[in-house]
């Protein structure tokens, strides 16, 4: 292609991509699939390896930035960033109100206020120039930030030109705006998962997460952190600015910025005000990230001007913080368990204690260098912190309650439930047992498998039994159980057994990717299983991969291509994949087998019989299932079609007519699995 061509080209991807991205990452409404969004993306990237020149900062190519950051330059902001007076009851909501309510001139009309989470990330100043993010800091002290603008540029929900839509309102000339980068709770504890599973140290909770990603001086590493943008206020501009603050979040939204609508509201009185925020503080576990309270502004952004500041705090909003989610209890004991890849991991037992409304008695105590960093003792009294449905956490020990007794925690030296000698290597954060017959893992990597592949009915005691009475070793031998040996275990009765079988026999459709992830190879959750699926093909292909064929693969580093090489080498692992491709899963993406392949034409379809067939009703339905198809017993809004044989009984046909399903008989079905 020639450069003029290229050019404009490039400009259109550029435009396209920042669009789809914006619909896929703000409003969780892609158009278009993963697969041409990377093929979108992979000609943008041709196109800027041919013509260098055609990089351009607003090039969604750039989210992943080559280039390292600026070293932190540092960077005036264009006008105080300031911060906020605290209310911590709701009296104090009121008392705030009163304090302001004396400066307000006589005619000041009725205020309206809207309320906000305060969000516990990291305050960012973003500036756009033209449309074009140019320029991201920290917020430093107020006045001088640190320039980050190459790890903003990593953060999906950050748009790196505006209008992010075609028909998106133009950017005024100038625009700086403010938000908070933070990371989202699930997020969270999927970093954690990969840090520990890889050896590295996790984070002891999402705002140090958040904080350690964006200040990475390699913008690699920010590219591979979760981070999450919200904006919530425009700093200066040149442009026409809204007057409240209630628009000033409508036109953020339209630029293409997420705020938090969810919790966003406007109310007439401050009463409302108070109710809300109390109501909030009951709510904020099912909060998506972590807010420590809520912001609380006047609406009209004239009367917050003329309210001023004071102390480098604003009269027109205050902050309104829910009570610590924290308590303070003695740690009475650490527990170890192993994980599916044989990590060890610290748990603090706890004399049970109330943190905002429930019994707390068991915490993470995240790993052994945590634990020895914060020199945290048996007996000790501890601060103990929740937030969300996240695991709680031992924040650290309060050292001026100790009276002497307390006993260091050194990491155990043998395995807690098979015995062997942990393994501790030279600059990882893990202890390990490598055992490979150790059943704690075979336990944990059973619960892995069957959650990933959406197995239900199988938790851990029953895993547990399993394991313990050699009926399981590895999830493959799930394909060798019966009902029978299920009626040995404790809790199962026969309605139980063959619902627990019928999930093992479904999980045969899942996809090739997701029963690669069930494997629980170390490095490999779904994300990367979808990008090996898509470039192998087969688990075949895989297994033969040489390690840098591997390591060629765009998101695979060199690490994972080596946990892939050793882990098919192994011969139990070998014998496993064997077992599960003689059970029948997909091992192999494309037609052989997926719900949609050629061989399944009832797949996803749902039939309820009627009637006398010309067959057994078993043998109807076993024809039916190996074409992947489902029969249940009544007919209801989820039936794909009755099918009635004769003498059909009343009540299934009334029910299928009045709901409006397809009615069909024998030689229909026949046609429909052909
Ligand atoms: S408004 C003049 N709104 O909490 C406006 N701040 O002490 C002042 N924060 O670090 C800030 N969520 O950056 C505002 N919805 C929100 C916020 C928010 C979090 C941060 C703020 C500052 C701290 C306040």
């Amino acid at each position: 292609m020639k450069l003029e061509a290229a050019r404009e080209r490039a400009a259109q991807l550029r435009e396209e991509l920042n669009m789809h991205s914006y619909r896929y990452y703000v409003l969780n409404s892609p158009i278009i699939s993963d697969g041409e969004f990377d093929a979108l993306m992979d000609e943008l990237r041709a196109l800027e390896t041919e013509y260098p020149e055609l990089k351009q900062p607003d090039s969604p190519t750039q989210r992943i930035g080559s280039t390292p950051s600026d070293g932190f330059e540092k960077v005036e902001h264009p006008a105080p960033i300031l911060s906020l007076d605290k209310a911590t009851q709701e009296g104090e909501i009121f008392a705030w109100h009163t304090r302001i309510a004396k400066l307000l001139p006589e005619n000041t009309s009725p205020l309206s206020y809207v309320v906000e989470p305060k969000f516990d990330g990291l305050t960012v100043v973003l500036h756009y120039t033209d449309g074009l993010f140019t320029l991201g800091a920290t917020r430093g002290n107020g006045q001088i930030g640190e320039k980050i603008t190459n790890n903003l540029r990593t953060i999906n929900t950050l748009p790196l030109r505006i209008p992010t839509t075609p028909n998106g309102p133009q950017p005024p000339g100038n625009l700086v705006i403010r938000g908070e980068v933070l990371i989202l709770l699930q997020d969270f504890e999927k970093l954690n998962e990969k840090l520990a599973e890889s050896g590295n140290a996790i984070f002891a909770n999402p705002r140090n997460a958040a904080a350690g990603s964006l200040r990475q001086l390699d913008p690699q590493i920010t590219a591979g952190r979760p981070l999450y943008l919200y904006a919530y206020s425009i700093v200066t501009t040149d442009g026409e600015v809204p007057t409240t603050q209630w628009e000033t979040l409508e036109y953020l939204k339209a630029l293409g910025f997420v705020i938090a609508e969810d919790v966003c509201r406007k109310f007439d009185t401050l009463e409302e005000v108070a109710r809300y925020c109390v109501a909030m503080n009951e709510k904020r576990n099912q909060l998506p990230y972590e807010a420590d309270g809520l912001v609380i502004k006047i609406n009209d952004l004239a009367i917050q001007e003329t309210l001023g500041a004071i102390g480098g705090r604003p009269r027109g909003a205050v902050a309104y913080k829910f009570p610590p989610q924290e308590a303070t209890t003695t740690l009475l004991d650490v527990e170890y368990s192993v994980g599916r890849t044989g990590t060890i991991t610290p748990t603090a037992l706890l004399e049970p204690v109330a943190i905002a409304g429930v019994t707390v008695s068991r915490a993470s105590l995240h790993n052994f260098d945590f634990i020895e960093e914060r020199d945290i003792r048996i007996g000790d009294r501890v601060v103990v912190h929740r937030a969300g449905d996240v695991i709680p956490y031992i924040v650290g020990p309060i050292i001026d309650a100790r009276a002497g007794a307390e006993q260091p925690i050194s990491p155990p030296e043998v395995c807690p439930s098979c015995g062997e000698a942990l393994v501790h290597p030279e600059g990882e954060v893990a202890y390990t047992c490598v055992n490979t017959t150790c059943p704690a893992q075979r336990v944990q990597k059973l619960i892995y498998f069957t959650h990933v592949l959406d197995i239900e009915g199988l938790g851990e005691r029953t895993a547990e039994q399993l394991v313990e009475r050699g009926l399981v070793t590895a999830p493959s031998d799930l394909y060798t159980l019966d009902r029978e040996k299920l009626l040995e275990l404790e809790g199962f009765a026969n309605k139980k057994a063959d619902n627990l079988l019928e999930a093992i026999a479904t999980a045969k459709k899942q996809p090739f990717a997701s029963v690669l992830a069930a494997l629980g190879i170390r490095g490999i959750g779904l994300t990367v299983a979808k990008l090996l699926a898509q470039h192998f093909n087969s688990l075949d292909a895989l297994a033969t991969a040489s390690e840098e064929s591997l390591a060629g693969v765009e998101g695979i580093g060199p690490i994972t291509a080596q946990n892939i090489k050793a882990w098919f080498s192994r011969k139990h692992n070998q014998e496993m994949v064997e077992k599960l491709r003689a059970a029948g899963l997909n091992l192999a993406t494309g037609e052989t087998g997926t719900p949609e392949s050629a061989d399944q034409p009832l797949a996803g379809l749902t039939f309820v019989i009627t009637g006398t067939l010309s067959q057994p009703r078993d043998t109807i339905k076993t024809w039916i299932e190996s074409l992947g198809g489902k029969i249940t017993g009544s007919v209801s809004k989820k039936t794909s079609y009755l099918i009635a044989g004769e003498d059909p009984g009343g009540n299934k046909y009334t029910k299928a007519q009045q709901l409006g399903i397809p009615i069909i008989d024998e030689a229909a079905l026949k046609t429909l699995g052909e």
